[in-house]
């Protein structure tokens, strides 16, 4: 286990398993439609690895990026940094992002893409935080629902790090100072 790590909530064999469900799952549900995978960098990374090598339907990929507005007040706002490179009119749109928590960055996306005139769009998180959501939003498919508590690892990251652990865990106290999302 990673030194700055004091528990592991989630194991790699966990997620494994996990992650194979949810691929056989969408491999049933998108077998006749364009599915395409819109990632959310860059926590979703390392979960559309896994799932979408385990896919047995064609996928199309792309990548997005949000950002929160930082500023002098501490906002929920969220604006686009990077962009898709295509259009996404027809496709079956499935968003993959590690964590839906309290839900303002995946609302953003989604009314964003709604004007974009996707054919169908749902969500894919690895994980929900449902105890902290401000807004009325929820994934289609979620991998583990958790508790509120801060994680790190398999994407998700503290000051950018750790988003390499292969399991999700919580950091020591004296690594993890006051935390935000982001
Ligand atoms: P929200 O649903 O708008 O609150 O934000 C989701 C984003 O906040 C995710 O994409 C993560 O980047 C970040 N986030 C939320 N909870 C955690 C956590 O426990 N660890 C690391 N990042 C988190
Ligand atoms: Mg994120």
């Amino acid at each position: 286990m990673h030194p700055d790590i004091a528990e592991i909530i989630i194991t790699e064999d966990e997620i494994k398993i996990r992650v194979a469900q949810l691929a056989k799952q969408l491999s049933e549900d998108y077998k006749d439609k364009n599915l395409f995978l819109l990632v959310l960098l860059r926590g979703g990374v390392l979960f559309l690895a896994d799932l979408s090598r385990q896919l047995t339907i064609n996928a199309e990929i792309d990548f997005m990026a949000v950002t929160r507005y930082t500023g002098e007040v501490p906002s929920n706002e969220v604006k686009i940094i990077k962009d898709l490179d295509k259009p996404i009119e027809d496709k079956d749109v499935l968003i993959v992002e590690d964590i839906i928590d309290n839900g303002n960055t995946l609302d953003f996306v989604v009314k964003q893409l709604k004007h974009r005139n996707p054919k169908s769009l749902k969500i894919c998180t690895l994980l929900d935080k449902p105890s902290q959501r401000m807004v009325n939003i929820n994934s289609d498919y979620n991998g583990f629902v958790i508790e509120d508590r801060f994680v790190v690892g398999y994407g998700l990251d503290y000051k950018q790090r750790y988003r390499n652990l292969p399991y999700i865990g919580i950091l020591k106290q004296e690594i993890q100072g006051l935390v935000t999302g982001g």
